[in-house]
């Protein structure tokens, strides 16, 4: 059995930032946001919250899966932007959703948290466990940028994605690969609390993300060209079967650069950074969503997901829809 996507959702803030409105704040441009990202706008939280924004996409993935919440097994949310450190958006979640069946737990893997939920799902599935699963990608980053470190602050995005899987026999989940290297965890990090108690007092942290944006380029055009390669090659997959390829939404130049790579037609990386920003765990659900209820993806049709972010963390997921 594999986990088979057969619902999706997604929620975006209201209101929605361009460069130029950013520019009016800091010492930026359209111009070179969008020639180094592709992006030219990108929806921040004024009052939404990350659990009221995950809740959101969330029933829309239900709805459009036909399936009742109290059906769910397992909820596994991919967040580095909670509104609580306990309880976690994971059972805030559960709770508005009134998921009573579903044990909730939050994953952790910056912008590759959604591939990673659906590598998660598709262990519990193969294993015989759960077959009613919701992923959920979703992130407040507005709240942990630096909006006063401008080669930062341009790129992310708030928003949320969601996915409901059931068991399938055939279609779905067929192969994934994913990865970690924690060596490399400087090049994208954000602190959490300081060490504060009755015996320490003093101990400084920045609890804004912090980046070196081209070791991350780097990184990212080469570990997803890399992984995309390894799973079609241990597939026996020809670049041709692939009928679209869902990669994070970090920056238009880095799909390009995948695409390159893989000598693949562009046409099959669909996009919205260009209207999103980077929205890390959330990117892959919100595209995803956008594709299906546009009815970009027929059933049969073979996918490519593949994240990348902080950790460093990536990983690609092979798919039948
Ligand atoms: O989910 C994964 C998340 N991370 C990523 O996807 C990030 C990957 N990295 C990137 O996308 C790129 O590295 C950035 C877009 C972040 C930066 O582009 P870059 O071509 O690597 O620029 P840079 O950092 O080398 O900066 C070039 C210049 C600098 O000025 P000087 O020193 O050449 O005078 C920066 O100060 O651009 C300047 N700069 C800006 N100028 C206008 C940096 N940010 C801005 C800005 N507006 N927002």
């Amino acid at each position: 059995m594999n986990a088979h996507i057969i619902g999706t959702g997604s929620f975006l803030p209201a209101k929605v930032v361009t460069n130029f409105e950013l520019a009016e704040h800091m010492d930026t441009s359209d111009e070179w946001i969008v020639s180094r990202t592709g992006i030219r706008q990108r929806h921040i939280a004024v009052g939404e919250t990350t659990a009221g924004m995950a809740l959101e996409a969330a029933k829309r993935a239900l709805e459009d899966a036909g399936m009742q919440p109290e059906e769910l097994e397992m909820i596994l949310l991919a967040t580095v932007s909670p509104d609580h450190i306990v309880p976690s958006a994971a059972c805030e979640v559960q709770a508005m959703l009134g998921a009573k069946n579903a044990v909730a737990i939050e994953l952790n893997a910056a912008c590759s948290g959604f591939v990673f939920g659906l590598n998660t799902a598709q262990a519990y599935v193969r294993a015989g466990i759960y077959k009613k699963i919701l992923v959920v990608g979703v992130e407040t980053l507005s709240k942990i940028v630096d909006w006063s470190d401008r080669s930062t602050c341009i790129l992310f995005g708030d928003g949320a994605g969601a996915a409901v899987l059931t068991a399938d026999e055939n279609a779905g989940i067929q192969d994934f690969i994913q990865f970690a290297d924690g060596t490399k965890g400087e090049a994208l990090l954000c602190d959490a609390k300081p060490l504060r108690n009755l015996f320490v007092q003093n101990e400084q942290k920045q609890e804004h993300v912090r980046m070196d944006g081209q070791e991350v380029f780097k990184f990212a055009v080469r570990r997803v060209s890399e992984s995309i390669d390894q799973l079609l090659e241990r597939n026996s997959l020809a670049t041709q079967e692939i009928g679209c390829y869902i990669l994070h939404q970090a920056n238009a130049r880095i799909i390009q650069s995948v695409v390159k790579h893989l000598k693949e037609d562009g046409e099959k990386f669909p996009m919205n950074v260009e209207r999103c920003g980077n929205t890390s765990g959330a990117s892959v659900p919100l595209l995803l969503d956008e594709l299906n209820r546009a009815g970009r993806l027929k059933r049969g049709e073979k996918v490519i997901m593949s994240g990348f972010g902080g950790g460093l963390t990536w990983g690609s997921i092979y798919m039948i829809w």
